[in-house]
């Protein structure tokens, strides 16, 4: 995408981040881009290729209950609901969540208005698969650790949560938004009771290749 749209996006966040407000900026964004979808950066109107990877090399498929967190225009959570999840995927963004069902008016997912760190209640301990790609680092570091808390309360005993995000070293510049995460970071979902199945860092295809660590975790019964 270009750099100048990335740009935009970066100018919209920081304007909301500098009054105090780090959440407010994703409804902005989605409501200046109108019809334009390349101003949203992570819009690509196609499921996210590193979930396809992991889903296709696990054999991962419904029945079950799947949750798609920050679901943005909804592939991830239609691609979800191929694969036989009922399926329910949230956004902090009206106009996102609108969108998504005019993109898919056939579609079985339920797309529900919501914000992660105010989550209705009924959803806790309760998804087979839980899904987390690409919000956590587009939330400031001080709200990792309650929005990894929220995550982990909706997995139901037995079930499993994949985490795709950027990667990074502790080491290394943060950078400007996106914001990777570090391992360390990443360790929240195990001080939350979550056993890490495996851990993948790698390059992944896009041009420049960007460091994605890509992370299962289960919930024991
Ligand atoms: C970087 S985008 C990724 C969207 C989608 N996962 C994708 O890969 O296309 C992050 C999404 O999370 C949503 N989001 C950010 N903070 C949120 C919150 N507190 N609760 C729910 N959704 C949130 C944003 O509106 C945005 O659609």
């Amino acid at each position: 995408m270009s750099e100048t749209y990335r740009a935009t996006a970066r100018e919209i966040a920081r304007k909301h981040l500098d009054s105090g407000d780090p959440l407010g900026w994703f409804e902005d964004l989605y409501l200046q881009a109108g019809e334009n979808v390349s101003i949203i950066p992570w819009a690509d109107l196609e499921p996210n290729p590193n979930l396809i990877d992991w889903l296709n090399r696990t054999g991962t498929t419904g029945p079950g209950r799947a949750l798609k967190v920050g679901s943005g225009l909804g592939d991830d959570a239609e691609e979800l609901s191929r694969r036989g999840f009922e399926t329910t995927a949230f956004d902090i963004s009206e106009t996102a969540i609108t969108w998504s069902r005019d993109r898919f008016p056939q579609s079985s997912v339920s797309y529900i208005v919501a914000d992660l760190f105010s989550a209705p209640m009924e959803w806790k301990d309760t998804f087979n698969f839980v899904l987390e790609s690409y919000t956590l680092q587009v939330l400031p570091i001080n709200l990792r650790a309650a929005a990894v808390h929220s995550i982990t309360s909706f997995v139901a005993p037995g079930g499993t949560l994949l985490v795709i995000t950027r990667g990074r070293e502790p080491g290394d510049a943060e950078g400007r938004m996106p914001w990777p995460l570090t391992k360390d970071e990443l360790l929240l979902f195990v001080a939350e009771g979550l056993t890490e199945v495996s851990f993948n860092d790698y390059m992944d295809s896009e041009d420049p290749p960007v460091r994605r660590f890509r992370v299962t975790y289960r919930q024991e019964y």
